[in-house]
């Protein structure tokens, strides 16, 4: 058995991005999204079967982009979980909004959607609800529906933040995204598909969608023009990001298969490991991203992988604990997780045999 080092995550680019972008290089050079970028949109467009696909430099302006293309701004405040990636507060605390943080549920690591009532004021404009790992919100607590039906009542505005969920699908078999008025992706190098820095944004509205062009090409009602009736960023994409991302978005279909088999041959293997909880993923629904899960003596854990040779990676930290937020509060979900939450070796490369010397290892230690 070999004992090179297993990274927790690595991206994988290869053949096929290199033929995309020699092409390209072939064809012409401007660089800036164009043609190539256009297909790439289309394409995560028709996979997630959205009307609308406007790509961006990354999954946190995307989340930027969507607030303020639902005009939230300075006093508005915006529903995050508190176990997330910090980039979903940073997203809207940078625009002036207040993010207000709540717990998650201990097995969807989504918050459930009587936390997300009682954090309603009328200073309320949004949900930031992340699909934490691909999961959809668990059917006992209402669904995704619920968030909807949430958002509609209070009259709030849904924005998914689906960073980690290209390849998931909610029960009623929407890609998830697609619930809210805005879905957002990224495709940072740890993604299932990555464009080495990269975001998306989905909607079926054709105004949000407009918005969202202008403001990520300095409010231009359209390019090549130098007339502005609004305001707006430069956040543009490239078409070389472009040619990678589509000779990636081709391999998705395999990636999601590949992605649900990895979770499952580290979940048969581990099931019975006393100090091991995964998280639990239906495959049917759920790509699992990272493989996740909480471990006794955690720190204890990796440092011995690590002397192993096998890399892993500890769980977000709770968001208020952060120095960044430094706020007060108890939320003994997010808590625990930043506690034992630890990423096992995730990327798409993985063999089998690489899965069974990380189990092996880990066996070895709960011994
Ligand atoms: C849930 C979530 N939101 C937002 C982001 C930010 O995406 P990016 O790194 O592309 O800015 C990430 C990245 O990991 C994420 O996991």
């Amino acid at each position: 058995m070999s004992n090179d080092f297993i990274p927790q995550m690595r991206p994988l680019f290869g053949a096929p991005e290199k033929a995309e972008l020699m092409a390209y290089l072939d064809e012409d050079g401007f660089f800036t999204e164009f043609e190539r970028t256009a297909a790439f949109e289309r394409a995560i467009a028709d996979y997630c079967g959205a009307r609308h696909c406007i790509v961006v430099n990354n999954g946190t302006v995307s989340l930027t982009l969507a607030a303020l293309a639902l005009d939230i701004g300075p006093g508005d405040e915006v529903i995050c979980p508190n176990y997330t990636m910090i980039a979903t507060p940073n997203s809207v605390k940078l625009l002036g909004a207040q993010p207000v943080f709540v717990d998650v549920e201990p097995d969807t690591l989504i918050p459930h959607p009587d936390a997300v009532r009682a954090a309603i004021t009328p200073r309320t404009r949004a949900l930031m609800l992340v699909s934490s790992n691909g999961r959809a919100p668990s059917q006992a607590s209402g669904g995704i529906e619920a968030f909807e039906q949430l958002a509609r009542d209070a009259g709030f505005a849904l924005i998914e933040d689906a960073a980690q969920s290209l390849g998931s699908v909610y029960a009623d078999g929407r890609h998830i995204g697609r619930a809210g008025a805005i879905g957002s992706f990224s495709f940072s190098a740890p993604k299932i598909i990555s464009t080495g820095q990269g975001g998306a944004l989905i909607t079926d509205s054709d105004e949000l969608a407009d918005r969202l062009r202008r403001l990520k090409d300095f409010g231009r009602a359209r390019g090549g023009t130098d007339i502005h009736d609004s305001i707006g960023f430069n956040f543009k994409f490239t078409e070389l990001q472009a040619c990678v991302g589509l000779a990636q978005m081709r391999q998705l279909p395999e990636r999601v298969t590949r992605k649900k088999a990895i979770w499952q041959r580290y979940q048969e293997q581990l099931q019975d490991v006393d100090g091991v909880r995964l998280f639990a993923h239906d495959t049917r629904l759920c790509t699992p991203w990272f493989i996740d899960g909480r471990f006794d003596r955690r720190d204890e854990l990796a440092a011995f992988l690590k002397a192993q040779g096998i890399g892993t990676r500890t769980m977000y930290p709770p968001i208020h604990q952060q120095k960044a937020y430094g706020l007060a509060g108890s939320f003994p979900v997010s808590e625990a997780i930043g506690r034992d939450g630890l990423w096992l070796p995730s990327m798409i490369q993985l063999s089998d045999a690489q899965i069974d010397r990380v189990c092996a290892a880990i066996r070895s230690f709960y011994r």
